[in-house]
């Protein structure tokens, strides 16, 4: 008797699983380095580069290597790199004013990447946290978050960016109304071709540690950030988040962290057909490092495997600390199949 597990000839999957070449011609995703923006860290000094403990192979760059990485990522054809500032303590306060400051080492950094690696797209982060005394994203008053005067210093903020040469300006802080103050001060300001990616569906993650620690926020940050970001129990409330977004003139939206997050992915995408990004986390990214480094994974098939995993959700892109690595192994032919 035949088992009724059995396959009929109509249903043998595995004909197109038999050899490389017939996997490769029935493959549906693609992953190219054209998908990959690479998040980088800014500190102080010339020729410096620190070692961020929480995420082995990432490092805090100094001006003139940010800059050298920046053309390491244009050589491998990344198209845009993505900026966090490590803030020297003694610059943060409650009102955050080194976040607008034109001279803030963000702003140099963009400058002297645009002077030098023109083609490469520069991203910002929009958000108060590496220069605010509190760690929080937004200004606080007597333990509150305040939503309406944070927007204010995010357009000054946002303007200071635009103003030093940013091609896509990422705010990450959560404020409701933000995009549509950005969108009208860009304007408003001449700055008509900066593009916004918005971190609208951002949650409220355990994920974002190491990068605390990467940009010095951890030690500050008292409290949580759960009366901004998400609830990671949500998924509507991402969707109404990105409407609102795209309404208030947001040309990119983004999922933050991404791979416990790709089910909102896909929901986006399918939603409304937006550019749509995906922030593989630092957490997300030690994960991945920590049990390679124990050999408990192969860390470059998780990597690669994970990034493809955001494409098939249906993202346009995704920020990644491993976009260098994922760019070079792409440009060697990297087989998926
Ligand atoms: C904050 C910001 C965070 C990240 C990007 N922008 C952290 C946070 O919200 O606390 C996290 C990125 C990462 O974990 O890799 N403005």
């Amino acid at each position: 008797m035949r088992p009724i597990s059995a396959p009929t000839p109509a249903t043998r999957f595995r004909r197109l699983r038999r050899t490389a070449a017939l996997r490769a011609l029935s493959q549906e995703t693609a992953l190219t380095v054209g998908d990959l923006i690479w998040p980088l860290f800014v500190r102080d000094g010339a020729g410096v580069r620190e070692p961020v403990a929480s995420m082995p192979g990432v490092e805090r760059l100094s001006v003139d290597l940010v800059v050298q990485a920046a053309e390491r990522a244009a050589g491998l054809g990344i198209p845009a790199v993505c900026l966090f500032p490590y803030t020297d303590p003694a610059l943060k306060t409650e009102a955050c004013e080194e976040a607008w400051n034109p001279d803030n080492l963000a702003n140099r950094a963009i400058r002297a990447i645009k002077a030098a690696v023109p083609e490469i797209a520069v991203m910002t982060d929009v958000a108060l946290d590496p220069y605010n005394a509190n760690g929080h994203d937004g200004l606080v008053r007597d333990g509150v978050i305040l939503n309406d005067e944070t927007i204010e210093a995010l357009v000054r903020m946002a303007l200071a960016q635009a103003e030093a040469g940013a091609d896509i300006l990422g705010p990450s802080d959560m404020m409701d109304g933000r995009i549509g103050a950005l969108r009208a001060a860009l304007e408003a300001a001449g700055h008509k071709d900066v593009a916004i990616l918005s971190y609208a569906a951002k949650y409220a993650s355990a994920f974002y540690g190491p990068f605390r620690d990467a940009v010095g926020a951890s030690g500050a940050l008292k409290g949580d950030k759960k009366t901004y970001q998400m609830n990671p129990a949500n998924s509507d409330e991402a969707l109404r988040l990105v409407e609102r977004d795209l309404r208030e003139g947001a040309d990119m939206v983004m999922v933050k962290p991404g791979m416990p997050y790709l089910d909102i992915c896909r929901r986006v995408k399918d939603a409304f057909g937006a550019p749509t990004y995906a922030y593989q986390v630092s957490g997300e990214y030690a994960m991945i490092r920590g049990a390679a480094e124990r050999g408990w994974i192969d860390g470059e098939k998780a990597m690669m495997e994970s990034l493809m995993g955001f494409k098939r959700a249906g993202c346009d892109g995704i920020l990644t600390y491993f976009a260098p690595e994922a760019a070079a192994k792409l440009r060697a032919g990297w087989v998926w199949g």
